[in-house]
């Protein structure tokens, strides 16, 4: 029994409980005045679009208020610590529902960091800061090579993939609403596109996994034909193939024969209520010449549409390997993403999240000086993820050669993820990871897409404002030397020093 029809029927038997006790034993105006606020409390929660919690849990959910006033849930997302070294929930949380509320984002008193341990970073400011007005402040990406037909003119900040099936079709709806709002795009995920994907009309990157779902065959190799159908439609804008994922790279998944309702398995090109498995790897490539091969492939059945591929950084010969294979065939993808070891995942072994593969610095250094190096880095936009959801993140992100960035998680937050840890249990509290519908049914769609175009906006505005005090005019002017790093007490370094840059064609 789900709390909501749970509270609705116990209210209807509590009041007609109340008024036949009053009509037999007169007890007394008392019981209506204590269960009366309760009930009023309880159908203002329910019918109040703004929180998904109080509409799902009527009354209850307001503990989860008070509970959390007395003291704050600790959240995994956050790293930035106090000087007392205790994580900053509080804060950062808070700036995700604020930009995505549209309310005060300032905070007063000043910085909660600890700004003299080792790790922390800042950018320079100028003497000479600009106006904000002064900055490029709607910038675009034009994402697309020499092979492409048709370049897609991107935000700087997008949504990075999560599947419907992992995301419930409310936030799915959510997030896309909320992209055709701000003029950004949603990744699928490896789900594959679903009519909820399609319905509001947001821009789409369309990801494919090594389950193809979507464009699959019976035995679960790449079907090209129904590739094709999917690519050809309009919101499709590029498409996305996914090598690896920061959180669980080298894993495949399951789809269990419960989840598999026969809604997921017709979008998925599946069979209902099977156990459904991707593969920990492709089966249309193998090595780097079978790759480029896919990319060409892709990109011929889609048109001219850009073709891009997705990895956390694993052995860097590999990725150095794929640039050898770029050169001598003259075939480059359009885009390459790449995430971070500490991006997030609706379920993953605790190993592979927390032990496997590249740091996101890190490995956006290492691909970015590499396609430098080879001389392949201006046919190809970088696009970074991994804990980005400030204007800093995305500055020191823009600054180590990224082109554009991508979040996930802080999407999620802001359609109402409250970081109940349960996306893997699909009893997600606010429905925004879940496939149970009663659950679901309290996440508004219109109130929330709103938010994903406000904390959009407000995130960019807040970039905007960070490289105006910088005094630098255009997101590609940032460089590595504008970010600095503590290293120890007496000791800073700047991202140059740390990540020197490789010289164009300098490994030709
Ligand atoms: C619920 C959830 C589902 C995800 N599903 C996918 C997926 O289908 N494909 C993929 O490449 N990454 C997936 N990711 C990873 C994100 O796209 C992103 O790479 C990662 O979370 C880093 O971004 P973040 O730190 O902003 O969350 C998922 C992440 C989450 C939280």
């Amino acid at each position: 029994m789900k709390v909501r029809t749970g509270f609705i029927y116990l209210s209807i038997l509590t009041l007609f409980l109340t008024a036949a006790s009053y009509f037999y034993w007169k007890p007394g105006l008392w019981s209506l005045i204590i269960t009366g606020p309760i009930i009023f409390i309880g159908f203002y929660d329910l019918t109040q679009r703004r929180q998904t919690i109080l509409r799902n849990f009527p009354v209850l959910g307001h503990f989860r208020y008070l509970l959390e006033s007395i003291r704050p849930e600790i959240m995994q997302y956050f790293v930035e610590t106090d000087t007392q070294g205790r994580p900053i929930n509080r804060m950062f949380r808070s700036l995700i529902y604020q930009r995505a509320k549209d309310v005060t984002d300032t905070v007063p008193f000043g910085t909660q960091m600890d700004v003299y341990r080792s790790g922390y970073e800042w950018m320079d400011h100028s003497m000479y800061a600009i106006d904000e007005s002064q900055v490029n402040n709607k910038p675009r990406i034009s994402v697309g090579g020499k092979g492409c037909s048709q370049p897609y003119s991107a935000s700087l900040l997008n949504v990075s993939a999560m599947s419907y099936g992992s995301l419930s079709k409310n936030a799915v709806l959510a997030l896309n609403k909320g992209a055709k709002m701000g003029d950004f795009a949603q990744n699928t995920g490896e789900g594959s596109i679903s009519p909820f994907h399609l319905e509001p009309e947001g821009d789409l990157i369309w990801q494919i996994g090594t389950g193809y779902f979507g464009c699959r065959t019976k035995a679960g190799n790449f079907c090209p034909d129904t590739f094709a159908e999917k690519a050809s439609l309009d919101s499709v804008k590029m498409i996305e193939i996914k090598i690896s994922q920061g959180a669980k790279p080298g894993h495949g998944g399951i789809l269990p024969a419960a989840k598999n309702t026969p809604e997921i398995a017709a979008i998925r090109d599946v069979e209902p209520h099977t156990d459904v498995h991707s593969p920990p790897s492709h089966s249309a490539f193998s090595n780097p010449a079978e790759l480029i091969d896919f990319i060409s492939l892709l990109r011929e059945r889609a048109n001219g549409k850009p073709i891009g591929i997705k990895l956390c950084v694993g052995k860097k010969q590999e990725f150095i390997d794929i640039c050898k294979t770029m050169l001598k065939t003259g075939i480059t993808p359009d885009f390459i993403t790449v995430d971070g070891g500490e991006g997030g995942t609706g379920a993953a072994p605790v190993e592979f999240s927390n032990s496997l593969g590249m740091p996101l610095r890190d490995g956006l250094a290492f691909v970015h000086d590499t396609l430098v190096g080879f001389g392949l880095k201006d046919e190809i936009k970088l696009i970074a993820s991994g804990k980005i959801f400030t204007g800093f993140h995305i500055a020191r992100a823009l600054a180590l050669g990224a082109d554009m960035v991508s979040c996930a998680r802080a999407m999620m937050m802001a359609i109402g993820c409250i970081q109940a840890l349960e996306c893997n249990t699909n009893s997600c509290p606010v429905g925004v990871a879940t496939q149970d519908k009663t659950l679901m049914s309290g996440l508004d769609v219109n109130d929330k897409s709103v938010r994903v175009a406000n904390f959009h906006r407000k995130t960019l505005k807040s970039f905007t404002e960070l490289i105006a005090a910088a005094g630098v005019k255009s997101p590609e002017k940032l460089e590595r030397k504008h970010i600095n790093r503590r290293i120890g007490m007496n000791l800073i370094k700047k991202y140059d020093e740390i990540f020197p840059y490789t010289e164009k064609n300098a490994l030709l």
